[in-house]
């Protein structure tokens, strides 16, 4: 793992948008892979500002909530066409259907996307209970795309973008553990105190499904940017 602490999140947007784009530059991306939350947010800014020609990029997303449409505000898919897709003119975007009448179906077929279309590089956030995507602790780390049931911690932490608590939803569907591992390169980005545990357990604890994030200990080509505050729990 190389580990990267910036001061702050804009200069984590820096230099994520300087590792992101010196890929696009080497035609090295195929298949982009993208999360949704507030961690990217300043590079996808970033992205929106570059313009990079995108046309022969197909991207994939971690995960949508179950029970919102597309055009639902508080969807992933709403958030990556108001964040990158409305502006960028990449090629194909697939993100989960969180309203697919069969739900293990829609699972099957978000698998077969994403074997057909091999992830290149993959951008992560992590939860305040180290998950990655919405694989929580004690995902299995051979899990391929399935249903989750989200934890009380990951809904008290995305009421933010909702009116109350009971309006997230509990459910999504989420790329597994073995699918995000499959990326050839990933690219993780953390800030704030509230972030602290989770990135010294997964940098420095023991390779464990209670903290699902520090499965990426053991791949082989993983950056994780950082800032002081997240970074401070780091021995
Ligand atoms: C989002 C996702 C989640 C978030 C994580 C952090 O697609 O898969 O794992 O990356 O919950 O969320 P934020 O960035 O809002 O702190």
């Amino acid at each position: 793992m190389n580990t990267i602490i910036v001061k702050n999140k804009e200069e984590a947007a820096e230099k994520a948008f300087e590792i992101v784009n010196a890929r696009l530059e080497a035609g090295e991306i195929s298949t982009f892979g993208f999360a949704t939350g507030s961690t990217p947010e300043g590079l996808y800014a970033k992205m929106r500002e570059a313009k990079p020609d995108v046309s022969n990029i197909v991207t994939v997303n971690l995960d949508e909530y179950v029970g919102l449409a597309a055009d639902d505000p508080q969807s992933y898919n709403y958030f990556m066409e108001q964040k990158l897709f409305n502006v960028l003119n990449f090629k194909e975007t697939n993100l989960p259907n969180g309203i697919a009448s069969d739900l293990d179906a829609e699972c099957e077929r978000y698998e077969k996307v994403l074997e057909a279309n091999p992830v290149d590089l993959q951008i992560l956030g992590i939860g305040t209970n180290g998950h990655i995507g919405f694989n929580e602790p004690g995902t299995s780390f051979d899990s391929k795309t399935h249903v989750v049931e989200l934890t009380p911690a990951t809904i008290e932490a995305n009421k933010r973008f909702f009116e109350k608590a009971e309006d997230v939803p509990t459910h999504a569907i989420s790329m597994g553990i073995s699918s995000i591992m499959a990326a050839k390169e990933i690219l993780l980005l953390a800030f704030g105190e509230a972030k602290a545990d989770a990135v010294r357990d997964m940098i420095q604890g023991p390779i464990t499904e209670a903290c699902p994030a520090s499965v990426l200990q053991n791949h082989p080509n993983v950056t994780i940017i950082v800032d002081e505050e997240a970074a401070s729990k780091l021995k």
